[in-house]
């Protein structure tokens, strides 16, 4: 038995949706510890397509218990929409549990979101203006509403009607908004807490209850390590922290519980919204990488800017997280191209440069330092073990596998579960240090 950590190793979107899915077969326990309706996780199964923003990747499975963690940040209307869509698909959201002390985005979240971005003009940080950044400010204020409020009527009523007095004079003196009716708002509300009481737990207690019994227990990172509040490229980030270390906070368990931590990474690169991106195309290839990936939001539909591997931040990604391994997706994406390009390092005021720079500054002068591979110009998507690849496709993997000093656990090759090569089961397989001394086609040379 293991308790894993799925973490997105880039900028979001790397696939963690589908890796969870397929992982989720053998977890008894699914658990979102972060972020809230900004994430869009796509599973496919046969010729089913879910959009999860919410809701842990695990719903599909039947016996699987899913939480949302007191980390995340709950839009009750969005998540009863999620529900009413599972629902009318015939899958039981029955098993589906909500921290009661997960924070809840309001109206004025959402509005605020787009006011700010709006008001930051040329500054903007290109958010999905959801209401993420302040529902996680009003947290740190300690202003915040929770699920465990929401559910106590006469205690909401007294907690709103002073906050959104508070952030009327916000909406209407700063922004020039119309202000809120805290009486529309708390009847609306009061019909979500109705709908989603049976629902709600002590969360942390719950997954506690799971690790004594020794079940499988899998954390769900949403968003990705570059767009951490604190190890990512800030301010061009979440408010939330995508990356290993906060499973533990966003679910409360302690980092003893924790088993293994697998990164996923697209075989290329992509981010949406705002903020430097050093490996980033504007060309052709970029323009075919966007098409052939489909790389358009699963959240927003904004289109994702999209760009070569890049070493740096995945190396960076593997350090942060202490990644034991690596899933890469999308690599039948590459298939059609007659070259592929890695960025190794970069350069930095004329210098050569390993590591991440920690400045928004320093990092929009990076430029990236490639290798270039040979493409392997044909398909892919029906491979199922590594002996299926070309010599070529084989040899990118290995590439990347030395450069960001990770083992490769998992290749995917199209959005389906079956559409997959296992190369050592993460959950039940060895640990890095043995994968490090194994005859794995990705053992990392020292
Ligand atoms: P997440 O936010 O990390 O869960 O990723 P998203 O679901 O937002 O975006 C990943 C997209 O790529 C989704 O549309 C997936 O269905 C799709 N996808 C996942 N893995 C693969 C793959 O290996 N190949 C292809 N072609 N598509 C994939
Ligand atoms: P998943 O879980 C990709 C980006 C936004 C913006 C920045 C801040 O699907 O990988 P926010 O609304 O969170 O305040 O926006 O973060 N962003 C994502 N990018 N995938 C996501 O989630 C994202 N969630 C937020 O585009 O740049
Ligand atoms: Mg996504």
């Amino acid at each position: 038995m293991a308790n894993v950590i799925v973490i997105g190793a880039q900028w979001g979107d790397e696939g963690k949706g589908k890796i969870t899915d397929l992982l989720s077969g053998s977890a008894d326990l699914v658990v979102r510890y972060q972020g809230g309706v900004n994430a869009g996780h796509t599973v496919v199964v046969s010729d089913q397509t879910f959009k999860l923003h919410l809701i842990p990747s695990g719903i599909l499975y039947p016996k699987t218990e899913c939480i949302i963690g007191n980390g995340t940040v709950i839009d009750p209307k969005e998540l009863i929409t999620e529900l009413d869509k599972l629902d009318e698909l015939n899958i039981s959201t029955d098993n589906l549990f909500i921290s009661e002390t997960a924070h809840v985005t309001m109206p004025y979240h959402r509005l605020i979101d787009q006011a700010t971005e709006e008001r930051r003009g040329t500054k903007k940080i290109g958010t999905t203006k959801r209401g993420i950044g302040p529902t996680y400010a009003d947290k740190s204020e300690r202003t915040g509403i929770r699920i465990i409020d929401l559910m106590d009527a006469d205690a909401f009523a007294e907690q709103l009607r002073w906050t959104i007095d508070y952030k009327n004079v916000v909406l209407e003196k700063l922004y020039d908004l119309e202000p809120l009716d805290a009486d529309e708002v708390l009847e609306e509300y009061l019909v979500y807490a109705d709908r989603l009481r049976s629902h709600t737990t002590d969360s942390s207690l719950q997954i506690y209850n799971a690790a004594q019994q020794k079940k499988n227990i899998l954390f769900e990172g949403a968003q990705g390590t570059l767009l951490d509040l604190d190890h990512g490229t800030y301010p061009y980030v979440t408010s939330s922290n995508p990356v290993a270390g906060g499973a533990c906070i966003g679910s409360g368990v302690g980092p003893t519980t924790i088993d293994r931590v697998i990164g996923v990474a697209k075989a290329y690169t992509t981010r949406v919204g705002e903020g430097p991106f050093p490996t980033e195309l504007d060309d052709e290839v970029g323009q075919t990488i966007c098409e052939v990936g489909a790389e358009f939001g699963t959240t927003t539909g904004r289109r994702r800017r999209c760009g070569w591997f890049d070493g740096v931040i995945s190396r960076y990604a593997v350090r942060i997280n202490g990644l034991d391994c690596l899933a890469i997706t999308k690599l039948d994406v590459l298939d059609g191209l007659d070259e592929i390009k890695v960025c190794v390092a970069y350069e930095l005021d004329g210098t050569r440069c390993e590591d991440l720079p920690s400045g928004a500054r320093q990092f929009s002068r990076c430029k990236p330092i490639y290798e270039t591979l040979p493409g392997w110009k044909q398909s892919t998507e029906d491979c199922r073990t590594l002996g299926d690849l070309p010599k070529a496709a084989l040899d990118y993997l290995e590439f990347l596998a030395k450069l960001t000093e990770a083992p490769i656990a998992i290749v995917s090759l199209g959005a389906s579960r079956d559409q997959t090569i296992i190369v050592e089961d993460p959950i039940h397989g060895p640990k890095r240090a043995l994968l490090k001394e194994n005859t794995s086609a990705f053992k990392v040379m020292a």
